[in-house]
């Protein structure tokens, strides 16, 4: 049952008649206090003259504040794990865990081997966060090149299946999907991913609700382009101009199916969520956009 999905070949049966999962209600944030640019690490994170971007923490904070209000307004109770100095991308919560539900509702999260050497020191203090409102965290093999794995920036749910969707190829090795599949006891959809400039599979694919997602064509193979079709029957295909950096558009977080929280200034994906009848709610991530993260990284959505 727990298949690795490669091709649309393999994927021939109805990836929505697979066995439920609950949707995840609760939101982790991680405050941006020692969030900085000075570990450039992915391509958004240089000016054109190669120089790193400069912040404006004030900004920051405030953008921060305000997506965290956001989620509260649209009910959703909202966890802090507390940052920690010398970790500068931790704001970026969605990276180090892959939260689950088992098949008999034990909540656990399989723990991320990350590729930078300083990111990887994060894994521990949002395994604490997550360990203190219930969790149960699970260790993948040590970690080596090929045992990369960098949670939900490359995992995702399929909401309400017990289905993951994989991207590797930049930060997470191919090979630990395996391992990964094994863990959730789920069938696993990989990716492989062809633009260094969507270096995580949440920067080019937004999943909405089961049925419907944003994606941006240029971020995958053939392959995986067809895959993304074939799952998705209501797609929405985000030109590369509002993909990339500064607007980051697929970066997006629907956290039930109806309200779109996304980065402002992408028009025409804006008016397209509209049409398919989405709510987009546009705020400014701009401070967070200069380490090439957007709304979806800046936070987990557990369980
Ligand atoms: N500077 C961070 C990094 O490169 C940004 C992470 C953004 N997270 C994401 N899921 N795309 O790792």
């Amino acid at each position: 049952m727990n298949k690795i999905i490669h091709t649309t070949r393999e994927l021939n049966f109805d990836i929505r008649q697979t066995p439920a999962m609950p949707l995840a209600r609760r939101i982790l944030m991680v405050r941006p206090t020692y969030f900085h640019v000075e570990n450039p690490i992915n391509p958004h994170m240089r000016k054109a003259d190669g120089s790193l971007h400069l912040l404006d923490k004030a900004k920051a904070m405030a953008e921060w504040e305000t997506l965290k209000a956001t989620y509260k307004k649209l009910g959703f109770p909202v966890f802090e794990a507390d940052a920690q100095p010398g970790l500068p991308d931790m704001v970026f919560c969605a990276n180090q865990s892959l939260p689950f539900v088992t098949r008999t509702g034990e909540a656990k999260a399989v723990m991320s081997n990350m590729a930078n050497d300083v990111r990887h020191k994060e894994v521990s203090a949002i395994q604490s966060a997550l360990e203190r409102v219930g969790y149960q965290a699970l260790a993948l093999p040590q970690r080596s090149s090929t045992t990369l794995f960098e949670g939900m920036g490359d995992a995702l749910w399929l909401p309400g299946h017990r289905v993951l969707l994989g991207g590797y190829g930049h930060r997470t090795h191919k090979a630990i999907y395996e391992e990964v599949a094994q863990k959730i006891d789920a069938t696993v959809v990989v990716f492989e991913l062809a633009n260094p400039r969507f270096y995580h599979l949440d920067t080019c694919l937004s999943i909405l609700d089961s049925r419907s997602a944003l994606a941006c064509r240029d971020a995958f193979t053939d392959e995986g382009w067809q895959l993304v079709q074939a799952i998705f029957p209501n797609l929405v295909e985000v030109s590369l101009q509002e993909s990339d950096s500064p607007v980051f558009a697929c970066n997006a977080h629907c956290p039930d199916g109806k309200h779109v929280l996304l980065q402002t200034g992408a028009k025409t994906t804006v008016a397209e969520l509209k049409a398919a009848g989405f709510e987009p709610i546009e705020l400014s991530t701009e401070e967070f956009i200069k380490s090439g993260g957007s709304v979806f990284c800046m936070k987990l959505q557990f369980f």
